[in-house]
């Protein structure tokens, strides 16, 4: 039995869930792995929704907004960009790999780039298997504590 992974996918409203939305429209085949949360932008998405949905049982995280100069809120995707910068070092900081988090610009038209990220991604992430978060040391001690009492 293969590795299904589970990927969130945060996508501004205004360029890449309309993308996404023209891939559904056309047809296009994609990875049925991605879970899609539309947000009014990219520069919505707080890297503690990154976090929470790793946290939560995702295996990757895509955000997916306008391309730099498209976004509807002027520089929200540049905002977007600044933080997923600083997110991936402090994932890679915690041993998180490399792939399983992307930023990616998807626009309207754009519905066969979307399929091709899905797919990429879904690939990717497939090949480093299910992501295994860091528990918690409150959490660590009382597994702990609990598999010394059995
Ligand atoms: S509206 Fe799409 S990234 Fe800002």
């Amino acid at each position: 039995m293969t590795f299904e992974p589970k990927i969130v996918g945060f996508l501004c409203n205004w360029c890449s869930y309309t993308g996404a939305d023209l891939a559904g429209t056309a047809r296009i085949k994609y990875a049925p792995n991605i879970h899609v949360i539309r947000v009014m932008c990219s520069g919505r998405v707080d890297p503690t929704f990154v976090l929470k949905a790793l946290e939560s049982g995702a295996d990757g995280v895509l955000i997916a907004g306008c391309h730099p100069g498209d976004c509807h809120y002027q520089e929200g995707n540049y905002s977007a960009l600044r933080r997923y910068h600083l997110l991936k070092k402090m994932l890679s900081d915690f041993g998180v790999e490399e792939g399983r988090v992307r930023l990616e610009w998807i626009s309207a038209s754009e519905g066969d780039r979307f399929a091709q990220v899905v797919n990429d991604m879904t690939a990717q992430v497939r090949a480093l298997g299910p992501f295994h978060r860091q528990k918690a040391p409150a959490e660590q001690a009382t597994a702990e504590t609990a598999s010394k009492a059995s």
